[in-house]
């Protein structure tokens, strides 16, 4: 999941492998590189590890002083040799790496094709290729085919592209996906990130969106893509190889719920283009009879995945009125469950590897259910084993806290509830359309959240010698407040508890003493006055009470101690805005803790033991 490149006088091979081993810590599962030597571009590339790669290249000559690289982690097509980078065009005249997704790949393929142009991998980067190719042909220009490339091309993608006609020319082009070009003498780099060229210098240009980098060995210009030139200041990097890598971030964790947004918007994109009134879920076979048919839906998975369950398993049966089950995997695989083939089971993990998960996978198969798979890891096991398969496009989670995925997996849970309901006839296109209007918004409104993190952090401070804490509340709020715990445990080491906040009375209630924290997640309209009593509950027996609810509910001020607010939405998506203040909250716990955030003791990021 990273690009580099090399434009100089030495060899290129050795210096794009090094740069990819600093690249290795965000996660990939295949590996190669491209080199020119002047009179061909030759390409090595394999499935697995870069160890796996410097054994294809031994006894090769892969000689030349340019070339790119690339660590794939697999989106579009499984992990193998062919799916590999770098992607060449028909007559190996065009090379090119890329990081990100195309979103309307299929699309640009259709229209190559016709064109003629004859496709190898099952790569969306292929499109990028051959059509770069194509303007390329038509006029001759480098730097203006990768242009009209880009201008053509939906998605997110950051691009190294290499032509056998121009030797000294290494072109990269960078939107929605992180590309910083690294500055030599008499040689220049690109990269990923920066932890790629530190070694060999620390002066970079950050490209910005929709910019084009020309790179030469003596030379780096930056153009826009109405082929303006683009005056960046050098940037000087005074950090670590270790601060490096997390992004300038402290910790993996806090860098990847700062990814949010984008992962919400690769999640959700490709799959609601403007131009048609259904969810565009392709991947899916299951056929509208089929989906007829089914009677029962479970939701099967664990930990973060599980809680992400259980907002789908609220959304999909409260609008499609099918009856869903949730289940953590370790229960729903020992306890013979009723599954005939009028079963749809939905099993969601982050890893595709979980045990218990993959289990009930299994059991489920074999009883005649049908199964589908939200996944984010491309080829994992549960990815082969799934009759269907929705990927979460969150990008490697490297944290074991799961925060991104989580947000993905919300988001894979929207889809397929509006999925599922439009082909019932549960939905009107309409009520999909404004629905549909709402999600693009997610994106912004993510971010809109995560620039209260100061504010969070102060909270943060203010209960970080809570003991007990409870998170309360009802409906689709009692579902996140069980992800919002879980962060709590499992990375402050702080006793947390989710409860319906209804039901607090039965029992809990009596441990509310004196400063014990309460955090009410109040996002539910029809629920809101109900929810609020139960804080009000908690604050008359000394309780102190941190609320989350949307803006514009100001008088909730007046029963609570502290408000975060997220901004309004529809009330189906508010769980994935709701919990981000928990993520910053627990975050920010923990760190005033001095606990280790991203190796959290006695956790494991893939459990593959029962
Ligand atoms: C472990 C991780 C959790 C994760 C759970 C399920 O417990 O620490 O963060 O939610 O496994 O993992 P999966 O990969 O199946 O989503």
């Amino acid at each position: 999941c990273g690009i580099v490149g090399y434009i100089g006088d030495q060899e290129a091979s050795p210096i794009l492998i090094e740069s990819l081993r600093k690249l290795e810590y965000r996660g990939y599962d295949s590996a190669g590189i491209a080199v020119y030597n002047g009179s061909s571009i030759n390409i090595v590339k394999t499935k697995g590890r870069l160890k796996d790669l410097e054994e294809k290249l031994e006894g090769r000559t892969v000689k030349g002083t340019v070339g790119i690289g690339h660590t794939r982690w697999a989106t579009h097509g499984a992990p193998s040799d062919e799916n590999s980078h770098p992607h060449t065009n028909g007559d190996e005249s065009i090379t090119v790496v890329h990081n990100g997704i195309i979103e309307n790949y299929m699309e640009l393929k259709d229209e190559l094709i016709s064109h003629g142009y004859v496709f190898v991998s099952e790569t969306d980067t292929e499109v990028a290729v051959h059509l770069i190719d194509y303007y390329y042909k038509h006029k001759e220009d480098p730097v203006d085919a990768v242009v009209k490339a880009m201008n053509k091309i939906e998605g997110s993608y950051a691009l190294g592209v290499l032509f056998k006609d121009h030797p000294d020319l290494l072109i990269a082009v960078r939107k929605d996906s992180p590309l910083i070009v690294g500055l030599g003498k008499g040689e220049n780099y690109i990269a990923s990130d920066i932890p790629a060229v530190l070694q060999y210098t620390r002066d970079v240009y950050l490209l910005e969106d929709e910019e084009i980098a020309i790179l030469t060995k003596e030379d780096v210009k930056i153009i826009n893509k109405n082929k303006e030139q683009v005056n960046r200041e050098v940037f000087k990097v005074t950090w670590d190889v270790a601060a490096a890598e997390k992004g300038g971030y402290d910790h993996f964790m806090l860098k990847e719920i700062f990814e949010q947004a984008k992962v919400v918007k690769d999640t959700l994109m490709p799959r609601l283009p403007e131009n048609q009134n259904r969810v565009v879920l392709d991947e899916i076979k299951l056929s509208k009879d089929e989906l007829d048919n089914i009677n029962k839906i479970y939701i099967v998975a664990c930990g973060t995945a599980y809680y992400a369950g259980l907002v789908g398993k609220y959304l999909i049966e409260r609008i499609t009125r099918v009856p869903v089950v949730a289940e953590v995997a370790s229960e729903f695989r020992y306890r013979d469950p009723v599954i005939d083939e009028n079963t749809l089971m939905i099993v969601i993990s982050q890893s595709g590897e979980t045990a218990d998960t993959l289990a009930a996978l299994r059991l489920a198969k074999q009883r005649g259910a049908r199964v589908l798979g939200v996944v984010n890891v491309v080829g994992s096991s549960i990815a082969r084993e799934a009759d269907d398969i929705l990927y979460t496009w969150a990008g490697p989670e490297i944290a074991v806290a799961s925060t991104k995925a989580y947000s993905a997996q919300l988001a894979a849970m929207y889809l397929l509830t509006c999925h599922i309901a439009l082909e019932l006839g549960k939905m009107t296109e309409d009520e999909f359309v404004s629905l549909r209007d709402e999600l693009y918004q997610l994106p912004r409104k993510v971010n809109r959240v995560l620039s209260k993190a100061e504010k969070i952090k102060r909270l943060a401070d203010k209960y970080v010698h809570s003991k007990n804490v409870f998170y309360v509340g009802r409906g689709l709020d009692y579902m996140v407040s069980m992800e919002g715990s879980l962060k709590l445990k499992e990375i402050a080491y702080v006793h947390s508890e989710p409860y319906a906040a209804g039901e607090l009375k039965h029992g809990p209630i009596a441990l509310i003493e004196d400063a014990t924290l309460v955090i009410g997640i109040v996002t539910q309209e029809d629920l809101y006055e109900k929810t609020v009593s139960n804080l009000k509950e908690i604050k008359a027996r000394d309780g102190k009470v941190l609320a989350i609810a949307v803006k514009g509910n100001t008088e909730i001020e007046k029963v609570v101690d502290d408000v975060i607010y997220i901004p309004q939405t529809h009330w189906m998506f508010t769980s994935l805005l709701a919990n981000i203040p928990q993520q910053l909250f627990a975050y920010y716990v923990s760190t005033a803790l001095g606990h280790d955030v991203d190796k959290p003791r006695n956790l494991a990021k893939s459990v593959t033991v029962e």
